[in-house]
This record gives C-alpha cells, structure tokens and sequence, in this order.
C-alpha cells in the first residue's frame, strides 16, 4: 500500500483520519442541554486505564488518524490526564499524527494550560454559552464564569489559540450574541455556534428541546443585522463552516447538525473511556475495542477490530425537528461521547 495513502476508508469512501477521545464522562459542570442534574457516572474499573489509551490511540495513528482531539465529560477532571498528553504528544513530534486538541468547559485551564502546551497542544476549544455570570450558573447549574474567564486567559498566557464553542439556545443566549461576538473579537478568540442536539435524557422533555432550539440559519440572519460576514473556504477537519466576521477580523464557525447535514464529508470517529468505539454521533452503534485490548491481542488484531469497525460506519445521523418533534434522538448524553 502507497504509505500516503488513508489507511481506513468507510463504505461511503470517507476517509477517517479524526479521533475524538472522550478520556472521562465526569465533569464538575452539569450543563442543562447535555446532563441530567443527577448523573450515574461510571465506576473506575470500567475505566482504559491512561496505558490502554495509549496503546489505542496510537494503534490508530498508525492506520492513519491525524487529529486527536481529547474531550469528556470535561477531559481535564480525569486523574493524570497530563501524563496522557505528554506521552500521546510523541506522535506529533515524528509527524504521524498532525494535531494533538482538547475540548475542555475551561474550569480546570488555569491549573493545566501550560502542561497541555507543553505537551504540544496549540489550540484548544472551550464551551462558554454566557457572558452573565447569573446565567452562567443557572445553564451549568453551579457553574462559576470568573473562574472561566481566569482558565481562558492562563490559556492565553500559555500561547494556546482559543475557539469558544457556544451552544445555541432560544430564551436563553440569543439576546447576547452580538456580545458574544464582540468579545470574542476583542480577545482574538475565533467563536464556533453549534445548533442543540437531542443527546440524552435531560429530565425535561422533548417540549424543551424544542424550546430551546434555534437555528443557525435564524442565528446567522440575526449576525448579519451587525456584523459583516463573508464566507470562507477555512476549515479545521471539524464539521463546522466557517465565515469571516469583516468587522472585528476573527473566524466564527457554524456547526448545523439539524439544519445542514455536514455528515457527507465525516472524517471522525468517537472513542468513549470505556474503549467503545461510535462510528456516529448520532447512531447507537457501537464496537467493543476493550474486550481486544486486554485479552492479549496483539496490535494488529485490535487495528483488525478497528477496521471492521469502520466497515460498518453508517452514513449519518437522523437528528430532525422539522416536524415539530424530536428525531433521531439518542439515549446516551453527549457527556459520553465527548460531543
Ligand atoms: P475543530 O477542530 O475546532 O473544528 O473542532 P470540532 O468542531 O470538531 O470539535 P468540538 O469539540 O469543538 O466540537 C463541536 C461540537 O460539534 C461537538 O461537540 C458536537 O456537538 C458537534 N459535532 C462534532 N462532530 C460532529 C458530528 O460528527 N456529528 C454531529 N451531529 N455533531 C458533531
Ligand atoms: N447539543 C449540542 N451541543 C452540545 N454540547 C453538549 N451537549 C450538546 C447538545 N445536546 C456541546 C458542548 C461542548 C461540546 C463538547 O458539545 O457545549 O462545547
Ligand atoms: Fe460538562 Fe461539557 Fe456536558 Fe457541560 S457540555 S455538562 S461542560 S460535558
């Protein structure tokens, strides 16, 4: 095989070449549209151990994975998480894997951010809906925003480029986005709205998703009653398109699960702590990649479970609320496979 060549290749002739790597479903937050207030977490032992993650997420650079991104629950809560990153970071210094990122709620980033520069992260993607302290707490329900905003800027100290990830939400964060934006410039942060996914059992009902659902179409129209917005080739290997906001100089991202099925151009594939492997965000499929690791399968053999794993990726997911109903629903919280 031509060593350019993408190693793992779907039935849809999507090349895979992103990771996502959810390394704990713990978080200190318990943000409304992705847990429920009383979360079940799972015990320790079900647990890869930071080894296992190792061996994995290297097993998959060799098949070709260029883009790891580290994510939770919120990454940065898992024990020794930085002896992951450092050990993970050899890769990007023998080229084989090209980014090394995180997606963090950025509660932990003042302890961590120079660590996971270091380590060779260059940028990282924080979750930040508000810029109220008030509502702040009241989405991630006990959530304290100076405590971001401190992680934010020992981010920025560190040399870490910042995409802030904002969720967006109907009744709750559309009167802020012009702010938003604002600062986001302000700071050099490029800024990425994501549209509200049905993920997990939330404990309001679907009439709340609903609710709170507002499109990027909508979002976007809005924008463009400030804001300059010129479209741009730009994108990072992530699902988001991106636009460049004339005005203040910085890239904002529209990520549309609901609204403009980007799952033609999937190149990423989900590992959840527990070494499952989802082929989609939105399926309920899934490979069992721990029972390989630790019967005494050699590398080859866990690759050969990752192969027919991703023989069976399917071709999206089957999110809608077109009709007034939620669609596509999945059962598991985003806390599980890191979003
Ligand atoms: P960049 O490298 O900055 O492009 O990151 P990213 O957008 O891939 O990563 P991030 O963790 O910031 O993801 C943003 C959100 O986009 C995720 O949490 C999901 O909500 C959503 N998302 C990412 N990939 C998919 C996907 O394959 N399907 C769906 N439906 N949503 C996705
Ligand atoms: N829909 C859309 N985005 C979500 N996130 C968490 N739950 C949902 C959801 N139901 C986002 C977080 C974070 C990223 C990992 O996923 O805000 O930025
Ligand atoms: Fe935690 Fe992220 Fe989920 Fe919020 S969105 S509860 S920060 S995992």
């Amino acid at each position: 095989m031509d060593a350019t060549a993408p190693k793992l290749i779907d039935p849809f002739a999507r090349a895979i070449e992103y990771l996502r790597v959810s390394v704990t479903d713990r978080c200190d937050l318990r943000c409304v549209y992705c847990m429920a207030e009383h979360m079940t977490f799972l015990p320790k032992k079900e647990l890869l151990t930071l080894e296992e993650l190792d061996r994995l997420c290297s097993i998959f650079i060799s098949l070709g994975v260029k883009k790891l991104r580290i994510t939770g629950g919120e990454p940065l809560v898992r024990r020794e998480v930085m002896t992951f990153f450092r050990s993970i970071g050899r890769h990007l210094d023998t080229g084989a894997l090209e980014e090394l990122t995180l997606t963090s709620n950025g509660t932990l980033l003042r302890r961590h951010a120079e660590a996971l520069a270091a380590a060779g992260v260059k940028r990282i993607n924080v979750s930040l809906d508000t810029l109220d302290a008030a509502k702040f707490a009241e989405v991630t329900r006990w959530g304290r925003l100076g405590q971001v905003l401190d992680g934010l800027d020992a981010a920025a100290d560190a040399g870490l480029r910042i995409k802030i990830n904002c969720v967006a939400l109907k009744g709750f964060n559309d009167v802020e986005v012009h702010q938003i934006v604002e600062w986001c410039g302000a700071r050099g942060y490029d800024l990425t709205f994501i549209e509200v996914m049905p993920m997990g059992e939330i404990g309001e009902g679907d009439a709340a998703r609903l609710d709170q659902y507002w499109s990027v179409k909508d979002l976007r129209a809005e924008l463009e009653t400030r804001w300059r917005l010129e479209d741009i080739p730009f994108r990072t290997g992530g699902p988001a398109r991106y636009v460049r906001n004339e005005d203040t100089g910085m890239k904002i991202g529209f990520i549309t699960p609901l609204t403009h099925n980007f799952c033609e151009s999937c190149n990423r594939v989900r590992l959840t702590c527990t070494g499952e492997l989802f082929m989609c965000l939105g399926q309920e499929d899934r490979a069992d990649l721990r029972t390989p690791l630790r019967d005494g399968s050699s590398d080859e053999e866990v690759a050969d479970a990752i192969r027919a794993a991703i023989a069976r990726k399917p071709k999206g997911h089957d999110f809608d609320y077109s009709r007034q109903s939620v669609a596509g629903r999945m059962s598991r919280h985003m806390s599980h496979t890191g979003g």
